[in-house]
């Protein structure tokens, strides 16, 4: 597959994994992006995920037609990107490794290979000729590892944006991209919205007319959808007017609470996202967490502390700078309800966050007076 003019695809799809970074489910599978740019001289950008060397190597050889690559440019050290490394220097002894300096570092830690005269150290502005296509190296420090770069090639107006763009899912699987790449994103690179952000900043400059990511489809058209999608997540701007409603329920009564806010919500055309957390995909709350701007947080009090699903659920959106939201609480108890006080507690640490008026305690099960209480915090939160 021609990606742009003199580029090609040579990546792979994976449809055995069940775990991608061995915690987020990918139904669809993972697709493993690896190009290569045929010029006077030929580059490789990247290699695969270990499980699909061969299938890579027979890929490579097959738009190669017999000739030798003069580089492997690594922008990415994880191992889904860096894995094939050794089996790549040894089909091809005379290439030449190219990748930022803490690249090769890591490039060490993981393989036991002699770099000795093979290392060529891409730094920030750094370009690589090809002949008609020059690459320009541009640090992207923790989009999402601290060694990432992302390359630009002038000649074709192509960016290779390494981790950012990405989404879950196989190239041979037809699935909207927003879902699954919001997932991806609030999931692996969202913590790390600022330096995503001044990476966009750096690539602002720049005529791009294909971004040819690490994960997921080439994106070739209509590129300002996706730009201002990325411009959104990483800046923690609200994307989706509405609520996300998201609870932890032990006999029901606190799930009950929260699905009568969002009928609540519904009646007056307020748009409700609702997610039980024991039995829902975490990384579809969290993005959701991120997708909307009101966050409601419903949940019972457990060994004087809260439900461990909500836990888990409010520890992922600190770690990832979670802000600029609007927060509201839903607390159940039998004798001492605490969950509210808890739950605003673990978001001390996060910036911007407005807490509602409204807190609702639930005494053990919902009352008539308790819906009247759940009107007031739909009427507060519309
Ligand atoms: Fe797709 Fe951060 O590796």
């Amino acid at each position: 597959m021609e990606a742009a003019k003199d580029i090609y695809y040579v990546g792979v799809n994976d449809h055995s994994i069940d775990l991608f970074e061995g915690q987020y489910v990918v139904p669809n599978g993972m697709a493993y992006n690896s190009y290569v740019i045929l010029d006077e001289k030929i580059a490789v950008m990247d290699t695969v995920d270990a499980g699909f060397t061969e299938e890579w190597l027979g890929n490579l050889e097959k738009v190669l037609q017999g000739r030798c690559p003069d580089y492997l440019v690594i922008q990415h050290m994880e191992p889904d990107h860096s894995a094939s490394i050794p089996a790549f220097l040894a089909k091809y002894p005379e290439a030449q490794i190219v990748g930022s300096a803490q690249a090769f570092k890591m490039m060490g830690q993981f393989f036991d290979v002699d770099l000795t005269g093979k290392q060529k150290i891409a730094a920030n502005g750094g370009t690589l000729e090809l002949g008609t296509h020059t690459l320009q190296f541009i640090a992207a420090p923790m989009v999402h590892w601290p060694e990432v770069l992302v390359t630009y090639d002038a000649a074709a107006k192509v960016l290779f944006s390494a981790d950012a763009f990405g989404k879950f899912g196989a190239l041979d699987v037809e699935e909207d991209w927003a879902c699954e790449a919001r997932r991806y994103y609030f999931g692996i690179v969202g913590k790390y919205g600022m330096q995503a952000g001044n990476m966009l900043k750096k690539a602002a400059d720049l005529d791009i007319q294909t971004i040819c990511p690490l994960h997921g489809p080439i994106l070739s058209e209509n590129l300002d959808y996706y730009l201002n999608l990325y411009a959104t997540w990483t800046s923690y701007g609200v994307e989706s007017e509405g609520v996300f409603i998201a609870y932890a329920s032990i006999y029901g009564h606190t799930a009950e609470a929260a699905k009568c806010l969002a009928s609540k919500l519904e009646e007056k055309g307020i748009k409700a996202s609702i997610a039980d957390l024991a039995r829902e995909d975490m990384a579809e709350a969290v993005e959701d967490a991120f997708r909307y701007g009101k966050l409601v947080l419903a949940c019972n009090t457990y060994n004087n502390s809260i439900n461990p699903f909500m836990q888990d659920f409010i520890n992922r959106l600190v770690e990832r700078n979670y802000q600029k939201r609007t927060i509201a609480f839903i607390e159940n108890g039998s004798w001492a309800p605490m969950a509210a006080k808890v739950m605003k507690g673990m978001l001390e640490g996060c910036k911007e966050l407005t807490f509602t008026e409204n807190t609702v305690t639930i005494l053990s099960a919902m009352k008539a007076a308790d819906e009247e209480k759940i009107a007031a915090l739909a009427e507060e939160l519309a």
